[in-house]
């Protein structure tokens, strides 16, 4: 299977670019795929956002498996960072996390306050790698009240800061990452769930993966679907085989495999995960 490449340019700019943000604000969101948490978030994050505080959103939670997510958050938790899980495009209302990060950025203006510093709002950015839902959660944040601020003076390039109440201002452009693909799979999942252009990776062979992954973590799942009849031993690719004749698509199996993958992504098959924490700990 070919690995995917990115230009390790576009990986520095990004970098540096997030850095930069990063110096203007107090709290950094960082927006991962609830369905592949790790494959979604770029190792470098940690080191870009060093120090400062972070909450971790698990987004796209909609078509996740509710109880996996569940077991991300508290491994997430166990690692001492704070994470909510959220469906960015249905979301009313960014109550519960504003509350989250007040609760935590509490100490930082406690201690402000008692130096005698004049309270202000809390200023953020939402970092994550293309598709995982920033823009989404930008608007929701800003709603129909929204507003800018204007630029901020002694800062070089303009950024545009975006208001939420009196509690929050909000950098306008997303921190962007690219993902950084170690293992073949990372590079799988994030095909599998659409991060990633789907040119990349031939879909017969994406497919194969998402029927092997599906097999394993839900077992059962595509012949009750499908109303598929497959022995349990059948290989993936005769799995994809028999798939594909039972769509009445004869050999076309990039069209099967796509028509399947289709399913996935959009949560026909169920809200599925690929990604299990105790896959961390192999
Ligand atoms: P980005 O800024 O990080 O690149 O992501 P963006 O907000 O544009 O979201 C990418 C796609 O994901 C959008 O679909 C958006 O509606 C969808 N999305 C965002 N948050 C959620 C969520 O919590 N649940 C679900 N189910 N979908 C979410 P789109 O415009 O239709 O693009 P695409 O699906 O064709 O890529």
């Amino acid at each position: 299977m070919p690995t995917i490449q990115w230009y390790p340019g576009h990986m520095a700019k990004a970098k540096r670019e997030a850095q930069e943000k990063i110096k203007l604000v107090d709290l950094v969101i960082e927006l991962a795929d609830a369905r592949i948490p790790e494959s979604s978030r770029n190792p470098i994050i940690q080191e870009i956002i060093g120090q400062k505080p972070s909450l971790l959103i698990l987004n796209k939670a909609d078509l996740a498996d509710p109880t996996v997510t569940r077991d991300w958050e508290a491994y997430y938790q166990r690692q001492g960072q704070q994470v909510v899980s959220l469906d960015a495009q249905h979301l009313r209302s960014t109550k519960a996390i504003n509350r989250v990060i007040q609760e935590q950025m509490q100490d930082f203006f406690a201690k402000r306050k008692a130096k005698g510093i004049k309270p202000r709002a809390i200023r953020l950015m939402i970092l994550g790698i293309p598709n995982v839902g920033k823009s989404t959660l930008i608007n929701r944040f800003v709603g129909k009240n929204q507003a800018q601020t204007g630029n901020k003076p002694g800062v070089t390039k303009a950024q545009r800061w975006l208001k939420i109440g009196k509690e929050f201002e909000l950098l306008d452009t997303p921190g962007i990452l690219w993902p950084k693909f170690e293992d073949p799979m990372t590079g799988h999942h994030l095909a599998l769930t659409g991060a990633i252009k789907d040119q990349l990776l031939p879909m017969q062979e994406l497919a194969l993966v998402l029927i092997e992954q599906l097999r394993q973590h839900y077992p059962g799942l595509l012949e009750n679907h499908y109303q598929l009849e497959v022995p349990e031993d059948l290989s993936s690719s005769d799995y994809l085989i028999q798939f594909t004749q039972a769509m009445n698509l004869g050999e076309d199996f990039n069209q099967a495999g796509e028509g399947l993958i289709q399913d996935f992504r959009s949560g026909k098959l169920g809200a599925l995960s690929l990604e299990f924490p105790q896959d961390e700990v192999d």
